[in-house]
């Protein structure tokens, strides 16, 4: 494992752009796996100002992202599909075809899975997979559990990820119960890991995941067997490490 250390959340952010602009420089039609949530946002907002500065292009980038909430449609500004384009999507060059995230409103959650893995597969493996980290170490919306799950699959999330993304919505009872997220193997399959964390109330499972023993009840301790996997953190963040 390779850790970046940013001082504050801006710098840990540049940081951990570099590693995806490196490899959109590098390799033009990558294939990138996004993540949501509060701590990729400032990576995102990295990579939009090096497209605006003409550094980037994402003409031939291809993106998966790693989960849905269930039940949302696009255009719901709460929409992980919404959020993407907000914060990404809409301020670069990528071709909206280029661009995959589970369908929020499949209600047959077996076609929806197989139908997301066979597109994730159709890319021929994802180059970077970026992720944020839940409190109870979930990656994507794999939730602490008795096993490692593999592939696409319909979660319900625990109460305590419900009352973490409540900030987002107008009440907790507009959070959607369950999602559709990628599996582990999916998630091990990429050949690079950057995993984002930020500020103090990551510390704790930061430390559990990359140090700690390798368990389900952890999803995040699973990274500590994939071979190139890259931790940036803020100061914060990595404070127990
Ligand atoms: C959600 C997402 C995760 C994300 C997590 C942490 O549950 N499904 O992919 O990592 O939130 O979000 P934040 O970065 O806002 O703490």
């Amino acid at each position: 494992m390779r850790i970046i250390k940013g001082t504050t959340y801006e710098d840990m952010s540049r940081k951990a752009a570099d590693v995806l602009a490196a490899q959109v420089l590098l390799k033009p039609n990558s294939v990138l796996g996004l993540a949501t949530g509060s701590t990729p946002i400032g990576l995102y907002k990295s990579l939009i100002e090096r497209y605006n500065n003409g550094e980037l292009d994402f003409s031939a980038v291809r993106t998966v992202n790693l989960d849905e909430y269930r039940g949302l449609p696009a255009d719901n500004d709460q929409s992980y599909n919404y959020f993407m384009h907000h914060n990404l999507f809409d301020h670069i060059n990528i071709k909206p075809e280029n661009t995959h995230l589970p369908n929020g409103l499949e209600t047959d959650a077996e076609k929806e899975c197989a139908r997301y893995d066979a597109v994730i597969a159709a890319q021929g493996g994802v180059d970077v997979q970026l992720l944020g980290i839940g409190h109870n170490g979930h990656i994507g919306f794999n939730e602490p559990a008795d096993h490692f799950p593999t592939g696409t699959h319909l979660v319900d999330l625990q109460q305590s990820t419900i009352e973490a993304n409540k900030r987002f919505f107008a009440s907790i009872d507009d959070v959607p119960r369950q999602a559709y997220t990628m599996g582990i193997r999916t998630i091990m399959s990429a050949k690079c890991i950057l995993l984002v964390a930020s500020g103090k109330d990551k510390a704790e499972i930061v430390k559990k995941s990359f140090f700690g023993p390798v368990t389900p009840q952890v999803p995040a301790s699973i990274l500590q067997l994939h071979p190139n996997v890259i931790l940036a953190g803020d100061a914060d963040a990595l404070s127990l490490i």
